[in-house]
Order: C-alpha cells, then structure tokens, then sequence
C-alpha cells in the first residue's frame, strides 16, 4: 500500500522537468487534501514568478506533460492555477487490498532506525501525580509506542524525583508517625503525608533543624537513612504502578531511573564543565553561562550546577542524565516530556550539554513540551477544594461515567463485559482528551465532552470499531471468512472515499514519528471514522444485493476495523470488540 502522495510526487518531478527543464527536478509540487479532487498541486503558483508566466498557462503545461497513467483517472487546470487530481478507483482498490494484506498492518519501518530516549512521567516521590503528570505520562507513552512500531529502539525513562532536600523533612516526618501509619498515609493520600512534614517543619524549628541533620546524612550514604528513604520511594513506587495500570501505559519499575541515580555521577559532572572552562564561580555557586540566555537586564543567565551550600540540584542532575544516555545508552534522541513551563530549563541543560561535548550530531534533545489542563473556568485544573486532583480518582471517576453512558446504550451488556468496556471507554476518553489537540495547547478538562459518543472522541472512534464489530457478528458467516480474501471493488464515492482515507495511516504515523505531535493520528483516526459512518449510511453491507459488493464491503469494513483498533493501540487506547 502507499500513501498516494508518494506515488504522484515522482511523476510531477518527471512533467516539471519535461516541461521546464532539469533545473526545476526536486520541485515540491505542494500536493495536497482537496474537496474539488482528490488531491490538488499547488506547484504552479509557486513557479509563477521564476518562470515568468501565468500559473493557468504552467499548470496547463504540467497537466500536459503529466503521466499519470494507471493511477488518476481525471487531471485537470482548475481555479488560478491548480492541477487537481482524481484517483483510478481500480488503483484505490489495488492499495486498500494490499494495505489489508500487509502484515505490519501499513505501518512502515523507519528509514533510519536509531535509539530513542523517552523521558516522560517523571512524578515526584510522596507527592500526588499533577495533572502535568499526567500529560506528560500519556503523551511520552503514546510517543513510544509510535516509534518503537516505526522501528526505533525506545528507552523509556521515568525520571522520578526521588532525590534531594525534601527528603530531610519526609525521613523525620516517616519516623515521627511510624512506618505502618507512614505506607498507609503515603499510598492514600501523597500529598497529606508532605503537607503534613511540610507543616512541621515551619512551625516546629526542633523539627525542622533535624530534617537538616537528616539530609547531611542522606546526603553522606548513612545506611539507616537510606533505608527510611528507600521505604518512602518504594511506597510512592507502588501508587505509580498502580497509576500506570490502570491507565494503560506501557512504563514498567525497570524503566525507572530516577534523580537519585545520578547522585553518584553529579561530581565528575562539575569537575568535567570546569576542566573544559565551561563552569564558573559566581557568588559562591558554580554556573555555566550558555551563550544567548540573559535575563531582562541583558545579563547572561546561569544554569547552577553547583549549590552555594555545595549541594547539586536540577540542573545537574539533568546535564548527568544527557551525558549518560548519549554515551552510555547511545541514544540518538532524547526526548522530554515535560510542561511548556520547563522550556528555558531544557533549552539551557540543551546548550551546555552541546558545549561539553555531551549531546553532539547526530545525537540531538528535543522538549516535547505541553500545555496545561484547565478547569471549566479556565484556570488550572484544581479540585473545588484547590487541591491536587487525585489521579487514581479521576481515573476511577472516567470508568464509573463510561459505565453509565454504556449501560444507557447497550442495557444488554452483562455486568463484567460492561465493566471491562467502561475501563476502555472512561481511560481512553482522558488519553484521547489529552492526545488529540495540539499538544502545545491548553485545554479544558470536560467530562461530557471528553465521554461524548460523537464529535472527535475515543468514544466514537471506539463506537465505529464496535460497529463493524458488529456487523460482522451478524454476517453469514460464509460471507465474513471470505471478506479478508474478497476483491474490494470501490464504485460508490462513499466507498472510494473510505479507501482513500484509509491509505492515510502510513503517513500519519510517519508524521508523528517526526513531529511528535499525536493528535495527527487523532485527526487521521476522527477522518476514517467519519467516512466510515457515511460509507455505512449509504452503501448497505450485510443487505448488499450480489455476494461480490457485500464481500468487498465487508473487506472495507474489515480493514476500517483494523485501520482503527491499531492507530487506537499506538495512542494507548483499546478498542472494544462490543460497547
Ligand atoms: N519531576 C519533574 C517535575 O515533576 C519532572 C522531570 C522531568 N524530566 C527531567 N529529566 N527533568 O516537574
């Protein structure tokens, strides 16, 4: 199968230089989507100007010269210079079959297969997942599987925050309630067990003075406050897990590879800036200043690497963390999922670690940064309270509204499929959510329309799939075995419509591959859904008059089910076979 824009671009190049001569070869002809056609170039506009002619007479020349034989049936001059191109239906036909036959399911391998590191997740120990977490978490675990299904090597990382002065306050606090009241309160309730430490050590300076003591002898590898600090990491570890199950992600305890184990590397990190002349003291820290970053006064910004009081912090931790997947992971791409917040941190880590010699070609650090999620009212997402939104109950919150929805739609569900159904649909509606707008956007958390069984949803998507599902359920069952073997034939524009969009997925996951930006698979996925549903409503399936169309559009079926349960999967979403 083939994305039909790979295979008009080539023979726009041979007409651009029949027409125009060799200097025009590697002309992009700008093809693109068109409601008129099928495809339209724009190439003519462009040439206007260089060529010296009007775009209708270029155009007219292109359209001359083009071979398009086998492939369009119509080409034509249309508007002030467009070439529009209308597809062979039997072409169509022949890559929709080859697309349902292909054994990666029109996925193609990357060209270049390389590792990939995913930095994503990232929460912070005895602190509840934010929401940013939750962005982070849902668009890193879409992201690797995208690229692991295009041929990559992915690392996941979850760069936990499990190192640093908190900890002091949290190891007292630990002891000061006991260790049993201390996993109980820790895995219920992150945040209380900090606020609560939090609270002691401003009122109390007995208290607050002991966490001091405490991080001195974290900080030295003093076994018993290791192991109080390891018992609240493996606490935390285990609300994580959870998190992660019940949303779906792919992040296991082995790809934890948290602040802490930097601690040992933070050092060498210093001394190696130093001895390079790359870090300086400045009011008794040690900075680097990478060049272009000033602050307001236009002074040069410094990224800390070392602590006035000698300790190491953020900064340090992350430029340790480059060099170690570049030199010992070998990756060639470092991806961060992390809030647009963090932009001039990763920018600055970014350029001292290119400085020191540590993120060089092809090696590269891309921030896939994000917005936030906001409340109806448009401001962060918080709870009435103003506190943290709970993760495990908002996800607990998504299962019980999808089990109220579906029960509505289909009262025949038995109790444990509707329950099983209820996870897919509440879990997918948060994924797709956060997963289908420009990531870089903000968006607003809203429960009805996240849920809607219409518009662009998971709910929907996943409502198409368990149509076809369906349908198929309820086919002879001669017909359904022979639809992965039939001939599609495309005779109805609603057919040809569908099949055009389904040769779409390869560049849609191409393109997010590149762009790390998921919400064009959403776009594709919300486009094949929607032909989808007009295929259904004009072109009768199961009540098709001869075997042959019935066949073929069971196949077309076929391979729209296909098509979406697995752009679904490589977002994290599941597709129920019945809802
Ligand atoms: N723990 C950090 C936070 O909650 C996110 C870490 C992101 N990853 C990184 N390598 N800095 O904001």
């Amino acid at each position: 199968m083939a994305d039909p824009k790979r295979e008009l671009e080539p023979r726009f190049d041979a007409a651009l230089r029949a027409a125009f001569g060799d200097e025009l070869a590697g002309t992009d002809p700008v093809l693109r989507r068109s409601d008129r056609a099928d495809y339209q170039a724009d190439v003519a506009m462009g040439l206007a100007k260089r060529l010296g002619k009007p775009p209708r007479v270029i155009a007219q020349a292109i359209v001359d010269a083009l071979d398009m034989k086998g492939i369009c049936e119509k080409v034509e001059v249309a508007g002030p210079g467009f070439v529009n191109l209308t597809l062979a239906p039997d072409w169509l036909a022949r890559e929709a079959k080859k697309l349902a036959e292909d054994p990666r399911g029109g996925v193609a391998l990357a060209s270049r297969p390389e590792t990939v590191v995913i930095d994503y997740s990232a929460p912070n120990v005895a602190k509840e997942m934010h929401v940013g977490h939750v962005r982070s978490t849902v668009i890193g675990d879409a992201l690797a599987r995208v690229l692991e299904a295009v041929g990559h090597r992915v690392i996941r990382q979850n760069h936990l925050g499990d190192w640093g002065t908190p900890f002091g306050m949290l190891i007292e606090h630990l002891l000061d309630v006991g260790a049993e009241a201390a996993e109980a309160a820790n895995v219920s309730d992150l945040d209380a067990f900090y606020r609560a430490a939090r609270a002691k050590f401003d009122a109390d300076p007995a208290f607050a003075e002991r966490s001091r003591q405490r991080v001195v002898l974290l900080q030295g590898g003093d076994e018993k406050t290791l192991a109080l600090w390891r018992q609240l990491v493996d606490t935390s570890k285990r609300y994580f897990g959870a998190v992660y199950a019940k949303l779906g992600v792919t992040l296991k305890d082995a790809d934890i590879c948290g602040e802490s184990h930097y601690n040992p590397l933070l050092a060498g990190v210093v001394s190696e800036l130093e001895a390079k002349g790359l870090a300086k003291e400045s009011d008794g820290a040690i900075c680097v200043f990478p060049a272009g970053f000033t602050n307001k006064e236009g002074e040069p910004l410094p990224l800390i690497v070392r602590k006035q009081d000698g300790g190491y912090g953020y900064a340090t931790t992350d430029l340790a963390a480059i060099r170690e997947r570049t030199q010992t992971l070998k990756a060639t791409r470092i991806l961060y999922c992390v809030g647009a917040p963090q932009q001039q941190h990763f920018a600055m880590v970014f350029a001292a670690a290119k400085d020191a010699g540590w993120l060089a070609e092809p090696a590269r650090a891309e921030h896939v940064a994000f917005g936030s999620i906001l409340g109806p009212d448009k401001k962060m997402f918080k709870t009435r309270e103003g506190g943290t939104v709970k993760l495990s109950a908002l996800l607990d919150e998504a299962i019980e509204r999808a089990g109220a929805a579906v029960k509505e739609k289909n009262p025949e569900l038995d109790d444990a499929t509707r329950a099983s159904v209820a996870r897919q649909i509440g879990i997918g509606a948060i994924k797709y959510a956060d997963l289908s707008s420009d990531r870089i956007k903000d968006y607003i958390f809203d429960w009805d329309r996240m849920l809607a069984f219409d518009g662009n949803t998971a709910a929907y998507l996943q409502y198409a799939h368990a149509r076809i599902r369906s349908i198929f359920r309820k086919a002879d069952p001669a017909d359904a075995a022979a639809a992965a073997t039939s001939a599609i034939v495309l005779r109805e524009p609603a057919e040809r419509a569908l099949a055009l969009e389904l040769l779409g997925l390869e560049s849609a996951v191409a393109s997010v591959a590149e762009t790390l930006q998921p919400h064009r698979l959403c776009t594709f996925l919300f486009a094949v859904a929607t032909r989808f549903s007009t295929f259904f409503e004009q072109c009768p399936v199961l009540k098709a008059d001869d075997e042959a169309t019935r066949r073929s559009r069971l196949a077309l079926s076929e391979l729209t089910a296909k098509t979406l349960a697995k752009a679904l999967d490589l977002l994290g979403i599941e597709a129920p076979e019945r809802m």
